[in-house]
């Protein structure tokens, strides 16, 4: 496995595994000095939100980069007020228009809102018609909400970005299970769990074992099990040390260990309360 090393969606395009989250990297010089940053240091994934205020950043950052466009993988979302069929093209045009880049790879429906989230999804659709968008998937979908997609949809979102850290794998492995068997691509956020559980001592004791921090022991488990991961970073120090996770295995004895860490800890939101 390397930093480049892509999942297959059940559209047949290629994902890279690994990415850089850009939420609260704030638009201008943070955003685009991280994004050309983790470019330098491998990084082929971003991820960013309508939500996030930065797509401008993100989409400058990669065209003033002297990669090749086709060489990185860019999510974009789809935000809750912009639900509904035209209000989603409309929304869906606006963030190309904000990112600059000839296509999205990825444009997701942020969050399931309740009774529209289906005429959104047909949206989605047409969108992936267009060729200006070369996959599409949702976000915060628990087992409820993929179950309605797929018993509704015509064409199955190829991912499903979901909170997902060993601090609460057990509680989420419903959805996790129903998207594998589905050929959905898990893709966790949060998997740093916004830095609150750095000084769990059982996390540090694997951290020491590998000579890693738990930063890195947090994103190297995500990657093995086969979950595309987005931890975020602004720090340029930060952004290295998270892609230097390539070069260990963790133990299937120390991975089965951090499975247990779960305490059902969600750190963003909990869409489990979502009808
Ligand atoms: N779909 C959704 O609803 C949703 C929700 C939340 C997040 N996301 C996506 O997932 C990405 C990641 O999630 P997240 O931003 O919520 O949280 P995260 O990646 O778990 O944690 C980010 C935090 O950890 C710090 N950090 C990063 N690397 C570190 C390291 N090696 N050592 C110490 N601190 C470190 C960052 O600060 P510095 O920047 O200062 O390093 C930042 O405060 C987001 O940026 C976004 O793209 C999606």
């Amino acid at each position: 496995m390397q930093i480049d090393t892509t999942v297959t969606l059940n559209n047949g395009i290629k994902m890279p595994q690994f990415g850089l989250g850009v939420y609260l990297s704030e638009e201008g010089s943070e955003c685009y000095n991280a994004v050309q940053t983790a470019i330098d240091l491998g990084y082929r994934h971003f991820d960013t939100a309508s939500f996030y205020q930065n797509e401008k950043s993100v989409g400058k950052a990669i065209r003033e980069h002297s990669i090749d466009r086709s060489e990185v993988f860019v999510t974009t979302k789809l935000w809750n007020s912009d639900h509904g069929y035209d209000n989603t093209l409309n929304a869906f045009k606006e963030s190309l228009k904000n990112l600059d880049l000839e296509y999205i790879d990825l444009f997701l429906i942020h969050y399931p809102v309740q009774f529209i989230r289906l005429e959104t999804w047909k949206a989605m659709e047409r969108i992936l018609e267009s060729k200006n968008c070369k996959a599409i998937g949702v976000s915060n979908y628990m087992v409820h909400h993929m179950n309605e997609l797929l018993a509704n949809c015509n064409i199955p979102p190829a991912v499903n970005q979901i909170e997902l850290s060993p601090y609460c794998f057990k509680s989420r492995e419903g959805i996790v299970k129903l998207c594998l068997e589905n050929s959905i691509a898990v893709e966790a956020y949060s998997p740093l769990v916004r830095t609150k559980r750095f000084n769990d001592p059982k996390l540090i004791e694997l951290a020491d074992k590998y000579d890693k921090t738990p930063a890195q022991i947090l994103i190297r488990w995500a990657l093995q099990k086969n979950i595309v991961v987005i931890p975020k970073s602004s720090n340029p120090k930060r952004i290295e040390e998270n892609a230097d996770v390539f070069d260990f295995n963790i133990s299937a004895n120390d991975l089965n260990r951090l499975d247990n860490f779960d305490e059902n800890l969600i750190v963003c939101w909990d869409p489990m309360q979502t009808p």
